[in-house]
């Protein structure tokens, strides 16, 4: 059978930077920003994105055009009788394990959304709404039921394939996105005070650069970028001879982190005019901003479409954390996609079940210290994607044969690129480098 493809270079796009643009962007990026201190964090994310994630997404998708298959089963396609796929195997179990925490707080935004809709900000004091969010996450049920609903829409469009479920939702869904960020960012643009969380977000202050603020960028730009999860891999096996890779991977990435942005320049004036401490962690939009909704102008609808475009941007990032998963179990068990994809799903939901309970029944068991849910988001964003980010770009620097890079990047002698020479540094020094310098820095300690 012929494998399934992204029809269109704008439904390659669509997806891949539904993909990228997720909870990452609009919900972690503005709160570990604030957290390190604002534009200088922002700096060297800027840098990790463009000397580390862009060679990496154009590495994954060279493995997965040149293999045609899961992130397992490419490397075992091109690399065989070697030990290349487990670089895979980190993949798939990254995407398997962020889906299912990341679906509890994909979940966490549908409530949201609701109490935004039935305007359940209004008239609370802060403490009232950290109650509410408090009450509510670590509520047995609750919760774990807009999980389900996450995955079940999640593996709806999934079960429906590439072009006609996951590039044809992805196109609708991100153009959305983007309007729906823009309005966000006008209304708070126009707040009086706006300036001075513009400036927290554009000013760099370096003094608060240590190895851990290093360490949390690199890992926040292949968590943003989805890398190291087998899901640009997957997504690359689904790419059309045609496409430039190249030109794909960089405005990829470069939509990725101009959302990030726009997401910042939506949430920092609004934080600051209103006098909120910007570092207030993982909370930010769930605590802070229904705080200060109901007293914006306009912040009922302001508030709707907020958590409308966390969730919508949420969704189009599950899908493809499960295609990572669904592509291998089909590949490995030769079985049809509706199948693959109910099997897959049911098994993130019992992990999700529990990262969601870790949040209030189980918040006092510990897992290796910390909770479940923290445990799966710490090991995942600093340990498997980086692992396997950093295997990825070494096969493709050291393993794969250069003809084949190149007949990849040109397309076959087709386009004439210029980077070529660049690109085989870059992946063979430059980055592997970079990567193990950011990793034992932050082992060591350094400012950790
Ligand atoms: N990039 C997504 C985000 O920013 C998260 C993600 C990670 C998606 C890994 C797929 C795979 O939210």
């Amino acid at each position: 059978m012929e494998r399934e493809s992204f029809k269109s270079s704008f439904g390659l796009f669509a997806a891949a930077v539904g993909s990228a643009v997720g909870l990452g962007n609009i919900w972690r990026f503005p709160y570990i920003t604030g957290k390190h201190g604002g534009a200088a964090f922002l700096i060297i994310y800027l840098i990790c994105v463009a000397a580390i994630g862009i060679p990496v997404m154009l590495a994954e998708f060279i493995i997965g055009r040149e293999g045609r298959k899961s992130a397992i089963n490419s490397f075992k396609e091109i690399a065989p009788n070697s030990k290349w796929y487990l670089s895979g195997v980190l993949g798939v179990l990254a995407g398997f394990l962020i889906l299912s925490f990341y679906s509890v707080i994909a979940g966490w935004t549908l409530e949201y959304l609701i109490k935004a809709i039935t305007n359940e900000f209004a008239g609370k004091d802060v403490n009232a709404i950290s109650n509410m969010f408090t009450e509510f996450t670590s509520h047995p049920v609750r919760p774990i039921i807009w999980q389900f609903i996450i995955l079940a829409f999640t593996a709806y469009i999934v079960g429906n394939g590439i072009e006609k479920g996951i590039e044809k939702y992805s196109s609708i869904l991100i153009p959305a996105l983007i309007i729906i960020i823009i309005i966000l960012d006008i209304r708070a643009l126009t707040l009086p005070g706006s300036k001075e969380g513009l400036s927290f977000l554009f000013k760099p202050d370096f003094s608060k650069v240590n190895g851990k603020v290093i360490f949390a960028a690199l890992g926040h730009s292949f968590f943003s970028l989805s890398l190291g999860a087998g899901t640009m891999i997957t997504y690359g096996s689904y790419i059309k001879e045609g496409e430039n890779l190249g030109r794909a991977t960089v405005n990829i990435a470069l939509a990725d982190t101009l959302i990030a942005l726009l997401a910042g320049i939506a949430i920092f004036p609004v934080v600051f005019a209103f006098g909120i401490a910007p570092n207030s962690g993982p909370g930010l939009v769930f605590i802070t901003l229904p705080n200060v909704f109901p007293k914006l102008p306009g912040g009922y609808l302001f508030a709707v479409l907020f958590f409308l475009l966390l969730s919508l941007a949420a969704i189009t990032s599950t899908i493809s954390m499960l295609e990572s998963v669904v592509a291998y179990v089909i590949d490995k068990f030769n079985i049809d996609r509706k199948k693959a994809t109910f099997i897959s799903i049911s098994l993130v939901f019992i992990v999700g079940i529990f990262a969601s309970l870790s949040n209030g029944p189980m918040a006092n068991v510990p897992f290796f210290g910390r909770t479940f849910l923290d445990f799966l988001d710490y090991v995942t964003a600093n340990y498997l994607m980086t692992i396997g980010s950093m295997i990825s770009i070494i096969f493709v620097g050291w393993k794969l044969d250069r003809s084949m890079v190149k007949k990849q990047i040109t397309n076959n002698g087709i386009l004439d690129v210029g980077y070529l020479s660049l690109y085989d540094f870059v992946a063979r020094f430059i980055t592997p480098i970079l990567i193990i310098i950011v990793f034992i820095s932050s082992i060591k300690g350094l400012g950790v």
